[in-house]
C-alpha cells in the first residue's frame, strides 16, 4: 500500500524544508497545502484571490475549501507515497482524511510532530527568505542565500503575522497531537536541531 505521512508542527518548524530533502532522496510526492494556495495567489485564479485575505492575516483557510483542494489531489496521486504538509489542521480536516483515505483504499501510516518553541519559530519565521525563481528555501542566519540570488520575504512572515499563526496552530492545529497519539501515529522529533540530524532522525523512525 502506498505510504501517506503527515508532518505536523508550528510555522517554521523546518516541515517544507525536511518534505523536500524526503521528495528528493525518496520519491515522496511533497503535498503542501501552503505552497497550492500561494501559487493560486500568483496566479490571481478565484482560489487564489479568497486564499490571499486569509494568508496575509495569518488565518486558515475553510475547511470545506481545503477538503476539496485535497481530494482531488489524493485522487490523482492514488498509488503514491506522499508527504502531507500543512493538512490536515484542524480536527474536521482530520476526520475528513481518515475518510477519503479509506475511500481509497489507504490509511495514514505515520505523524511527524516536529517540537519546537515560538521563541526558535520566530527567529526563523523572521529570518525566512524565497527564491521567487526556485521556489528555494533560505534563512540569513542558518542558511544564506548565495550572494548573486535576489529573495524575497513571505508576506506571512512578518512579525505580527507571525503570532498570529502561531496563535491559531495553538488553538486550532494542536489538538491533532492528541488526534494521531490516540490512534497510535504520533512520532515526536526534536525540530531545534540542525536539518541534517533532523532529517536522521525521521528516516530513522519512518519505515521506508
Ligand atoms: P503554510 O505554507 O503551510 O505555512 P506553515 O505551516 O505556517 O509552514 P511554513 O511554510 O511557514 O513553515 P515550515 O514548517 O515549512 O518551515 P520551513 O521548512 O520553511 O501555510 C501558509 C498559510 O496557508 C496558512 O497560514 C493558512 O492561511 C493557509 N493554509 C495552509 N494550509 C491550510 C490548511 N490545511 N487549512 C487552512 N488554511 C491553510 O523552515 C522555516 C525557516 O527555517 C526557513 O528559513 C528554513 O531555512 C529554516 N530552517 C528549517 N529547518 C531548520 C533547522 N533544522 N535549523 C535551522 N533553520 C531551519
Amino acid at each position: 500500500m502506498a505510504k501517506t505521512i503527515i508532518f505536523l508542527g508550528p510555522p517554521g518548524a523546518g516541515k517544507g524544508t525536511q518534505a523536500e530533502k524526503l521528495q528528493k532522496n525518496f520519491g515522496f510526492v511533497h503535498i503542501s497545502t501552503g505552497d497550492i494556495l500561494r501559487e493560486a495567489v500568483s496566479k490571481g485564479t478565484e482560489l487564489g484571490k479568497i486564499a490571499k485575505r486569509y494568508m496575509e492575516e495569518g488565518k486558515l483557510l475553510p475547511d470545506d475549501l481545503i477538503i476539496g483542494i485535497i481530494e482531488e489531489k489524493l485522487k490523482q496521486l492514488k498509488d503514491k507515497n506522499i508527504i502531507l504538509d500543512g493538512f490536515p489542521r484542524t480536527v474536521k480536516q482530520a476526520q475528513a482524511l481518515d475518510e477519503l483515505l479509506k475511500k481509497l483504499g489507504r490509511k495514514v501510516d505515520a505523524v511527524i510532530l516536529f517540537q519546537i518553541s515560538d521563541e526558535e519559530v520566530i527567529r526563523r519565521l523572521s529570518g525566512r527568505r524565497i527564491d521567487p525563481k526556485t521556489g528555494k528555501v533560505y534563512h540569513i542566519e542558518f542558511n544564506p542565500p548565495p550572494k548573486n540570488i535576489e529573495v524575497i520575504q513571505r508576506d506571512d512572515d512578518k512579525e505580527e503575522v507571525i503570532k498570529k499563526r502561531l496563535q491559531i496552530y495553538h488553538s486550532q492545529t494542536s489538538p491533532l497531537i492528541e488526534y494521531y497519539k490516540k490512534q497510535n501515529k504520533l512520532i515526536a522529533v526534536d525540530a531545534t536541531k540542525p536539518p541534517q540530524e533532523v532529517y536522521n532522525e525521521i528516516i530513522s523512525m519512518i519505515q521506508l
